[in-house]
């Protein structure tokens, strides 16, 4: 038997993905290595998002050379958005990459590998209108038999000006219902507590007449005790009804994921990301006013094109306002294809840009620390998720926030919910102890 091993980069869907990927080919009789070192194919699942995130992969598809000098008949493949973008140009660029496989072409690659293995090179880079591996019960890597990914829907066409997405996961398409739900029922059976569901722009989801809020409502019902999480929200479509159905259920988590990008509307506008600093707010104000719990978090860029003081002042400004309880901080980065790569300057200087993105993540490591220290004396129920990774004598889990929560073990058991109380924090980790 061959053998298979999957390094995944880039966000969440690139693991449920990884998943698909190793369900696909376990069915079609390869194994999975425990190691890259023991493997005969070694797929890479690929970021193109930012330019950093390909230049960490290259850089690993170059040290693998070093392995495949000592096992000649290791194969390395290049998978997802990496691979889709750069397609055949991937293999002359990288000599020692022997096949690259778009996101929508994973059921190809038991036909990829066999050819690989005779000794040539494949390329299927083909978007989908409507693949969504609905049929496909992925095989959990990884994972902590807890915890748990469930793509609902794929691709994306926001066509915000700086992003890559649209071009290499293609057109939105939504997943089966059914399907979905049978997933979460299957995983809440083997022991599972918590799902989230994915997908790049989560409340478009739509199959018939079923929307996200009712997809949501239908998870949320498999069982109290099934925590549902969810990403990412596109802030022009975070709907009120959204908000009625996850008040509705104590089991969906009070944590809602809306990336903002810009305080400046000129940003906003140029970034094409169809909503203003004001529509933005009065979401913030809805998400409070129906679950006065909820954490917010959100995504941001530094340095987008023409953006002037005044706009990252604004940027500054709205981060103080919204008081988010995490932040993914990014430096802009010019994407090859997109509108902004077409009709846009890249024309803040990098050292600025890395100024303004240090600005960000200073005041934003202050609010969350502030934050966190309003937690004080505060008890959450906690999804016990495993041991810390500081002491064996701790445990780890989070609360529906989201929010980590490190507790002396006492006989809490991961897998279990269990009540902390929280007596200590720093900006990233809450600090408690059980509650008996
Ligand atoms: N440069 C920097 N950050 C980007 N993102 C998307 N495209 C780019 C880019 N070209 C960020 C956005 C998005 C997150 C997933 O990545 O903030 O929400
Ligand atoms: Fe990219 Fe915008 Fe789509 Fe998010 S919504 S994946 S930022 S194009």
């Amino acid at each position: 038997m061959e053998h298979i091993y999957i390094e995944t980069y880039g966000c969440q869907m690139n693991f449920a993905d990884s998943e698909v990927i190793a369900a696909i080919l376990t069915k079609a009789g390869y194994g999975m290595a425990n190691d890259a070192a023991e493997a005969d194919f070694i797929l890479i699942n690929t970021c193109a998002i930012r330019d950093n995130a390909e230049q960490r992969v290259r850089h690993r598809v170059r040290e693998l050379r070093a392995l495949q000098n000592r096992r000649p008949g290791l194969r390395v493949g290049v998978l997802g958005c990496m691979a889709e973008r750069l397609q055949s140009r991937l293999m002359a660029e990288e000599d020692n990459v022997s096949f690259v496989c778009g996101p929508d072409a994973y059921r190809r690659l038991p036909e990829m590998l066999v050819q690989v293995r005779r000794g040539q090179t494949a390329a299927e880079v083909e978007l989908s209108t409507t693949e969504t591996y609905a049929d496909i019960e992925p095989v959990r890597l990884a994972g902590n038999g807890i915890s748990a990914y469930i793509s609902i829907m794929r691709g994306c066409q926001n066509y915000c000006a700086y992003c890559v997405v649209p071009y290499t996961r293609g057109r939105e398409r939504s997943r089966n219902p059914e399907t979905i739900v049978h997933e979460a029922r299957t995983l809440f059976e083997q022991g599972y507590r918590e799902v989230t569901l994915l997908g790049q722009n989560v409340n478009s989801y739509s199959c018939g007449d079923t929307g996200f809020p009712e997809l949501m409502d239908m998870v949320a019902g498999v069982d109290p005790k099934l925590r549902v999480r969810f990403a990412t929200s596109h802030p022009k479509d975070l709907s009120d009804r959204l908000l009625e159905v996850m008040a509705a259920h104590e089991n969906i988590c009070r944590c809602i994921h809306l990336p903002v990008q810009s305080g400046s509307n000129r940003m906003l506008k140029l970034m094409n990301r169809k909503y203003t600093v004001e529509w933005y707010l009065d979401r913030v104000a809805a998400i409070r006013r129906y679950l006065p719990d909820c954490s917010i978090t959100t995504d941001v860029i530094a340095g987008f094109s023409t953006e002037t003081l005044e706009d990252h002042e604004a940027t500054l400004e709205l981060f103080r306002q919204v008081r988010y309880d995490y932040a993914y901080m990014f430096k802009y980065s010019l994407r090859e294809g997109t509108y902004a790569w077409k009709h846009l300057a890249d024309d803040i200087p990098e050292e600025e840009k890395t100024r303004r993105l240090n600005e960000i993540i200073a005041l934003q490591g202050e609010i969350a620390l502030q934050n966190n220290r309003k937690e004080l004396g505060n008890e959450y129920e906690v999804l016990v998720e495993g041991e810390s990774h500081r002491s064996k004598e701790q445990l780890f889990g989070r609360n529906s926030q989201n929010k980590v929560l490190v507790f002396d073990r006492g006989d809490a058991e991961p897998g279990t919910y269990r009540r902390v109380r929280v007596e200590n924090c720093t900006a990233a980790t809450l600090i408690g102890q059980l509650v008996q």
